[in-house]
């Protein structure tokens, strides 16, 4: 492939894989059996990425393994009735061509793992979005390291990455341990968690103790990773009681050198110019799925605001096969047309400066850490039942600091 003798595509995408090898110092290359490749929204990679992916097409390389997108930058289908333009729109459908054109699988979806692409434990994998990654090495128990966009689909390319960082054993042991003296029981406690612990645990592998396994469901511990890898670039955890192989790290994790106790969850998580108490706060967009949400995460929100007026814009982001089974259920039959189902991007990834959307509540640790540093959008981080009562009244309730974790 080095040499070109499978085209120069697959030899760019050589390249890259053993150029990277070289720099992380691995002896070898090691074969993969997915890919998850970001940098899917033409928002993120504009006119310079469609040029990379039509330059790799025209170098007649196909993907060599099982390889899914993440989100892309709309709504495939109903990205008209949620705002976006023409403009946009036809952009993002030459980046799509072109990674489908690869052999790429348009999921268009941050879990893929909850469709057609969940590896077994100690599969090696070569895998982008750090949501994803976080929770494919700590809850399934996969081996990836926190691939960027071209070294993944260099890995789709060629089926092989280079064999350091966490696929090596020796390198997902804990480097922290992380005791958890507050409760943390709901969706927002556990985004706030997250978060808490990215600020300081940088590149490391911290263990948790202290979490109640039985709070630690999957989509809690996805809100978690995900903020994780947002204030920080945390690519593996363990949890005790939880994550796979726990038991293997608890005596490495006691006798670490590097303790951090969490006695306090609160985080500013309120924008600029929100009263406390007093004025009220006008909301424009609820957003939640993010991660996207699955279908019962969807149905058990669909259950709170079932005939219910809802008066700010109430966005569910979902993958396409969820979308398309709850619409064909008749889940959204008795639901207010505010609220609605969006399939294959996010708001973290779309455009959002170009909707006419700018105060914005969230439950998700991940999306408030990102929407913050939009410069058209205000958000409010808030646990998923408050969020409901915020579209419902279309604005924001009244609001007590250090909620999270109380
Ligand atoms: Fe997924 Fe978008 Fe959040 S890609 S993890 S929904 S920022």
């Amino acid at each position: 492939m080095l040499d070109g003798e499978d085209g120069p595509g697959t030899q760019v995408a050589m390249e890259i894989i053993v150029a990277l090898a070289r720099i992380y110092d691995a002896e070898d290359l090691i074969p993969v059996s997915s890919c998850q490749v970001s940098g899917v929204s033409y928002e993120n990679i504009g006119e310079a990425g469609v040029d990379f992916l039509e330059s790799l097409r025209r170098g007649g390389c196909k993907t060599r393994v099982l390889a899914t997108l993440n989100p892309c930058g709309l709504d495939i289908e109903d990205w008209a009735a949620l705002g976006f333009s023409r403009t946009f729109h036809d952009n993002q459908a030459r980046v799509l061509d072109a990674y489908t054109g690869l052999g790429l699988d348009p999921t268009c979806s941050c879990i893929p793992y909850e469709l057609n692409n969940c590896p077994a434990p100690g599969e090696h994998v070569a895998w982008s979005e750090s949501s994803a990654v976080s929770y494919v090495n700590s809850v399934i128990g996969a081996m990836t390291n926190r691939e960027g966009g071209p070294s993944a689909l260099a890995s789709a390319l060629t089926g092989f990455t280079g064999n350091y960082g966490l696929h090596l054993q020796a390198n997902r042991v804990p480097t922290m341990h992380v005791r958890v003296n507050v409760p943390v029981r709901t969706h927002m406690d556990f985004g706030a968690l997250g978060l808490t612990i990215g600020k300081f645990a940088g590149q490391g592998v911290p263990y948790l103790s202290g979490l109640d396994p039985a709070a630690c469901t999957p989509a809690r511990l996805r809100q978690m990773g995900a903020a994780m890898g947002a204030s920080g670039a945390v690519a593996l955890y363990h949890v005790e009681g939880v994550t796979p192989g726990h038991a293997r790290h608890v005596k490495i994790a006691e006798s670490q050198v590097t303790v951090h106790d969490i006695d306090d969850l609160s985080i500013e998580s309120l924008p600029d110019g929100a009263s406390h108490g007093g004025k009220l706060y006008p909301v424009d967009l609820v957003f939640l799925g993010c991660p996207h949400y699955t279908r019962d995460q969807v149905e058990s929100i669909l259950d709170e605001i079932k005939g219910r007026d809802v008066r700010a814009k109430l966005w569910l982001a979902v993958p396409r096969p969820v979308k398309r089974d709850l619409l064909a259920s008749g889940a959204m039959n008795a639901i207010d047309p505010r609220v609605m189902l969006v399939a294959d991007t996010c708001l973290v990834v779309c455009p959002v400066d170009s909707l006419d959307v700018h105060n914005v509540v969230t439950d998700s640790g991940k999306a408030y850490f990102y929407l913050k540093n939009k410069a058209s959008v205000q958000v409010a981080y808030m646990d998923t039942a408050r969020c409901l009562d915020a579209a419902r009244s279309g604005y924001l309730p009244e609001w007590h600091d250090g909620e999270a974790g109380a």
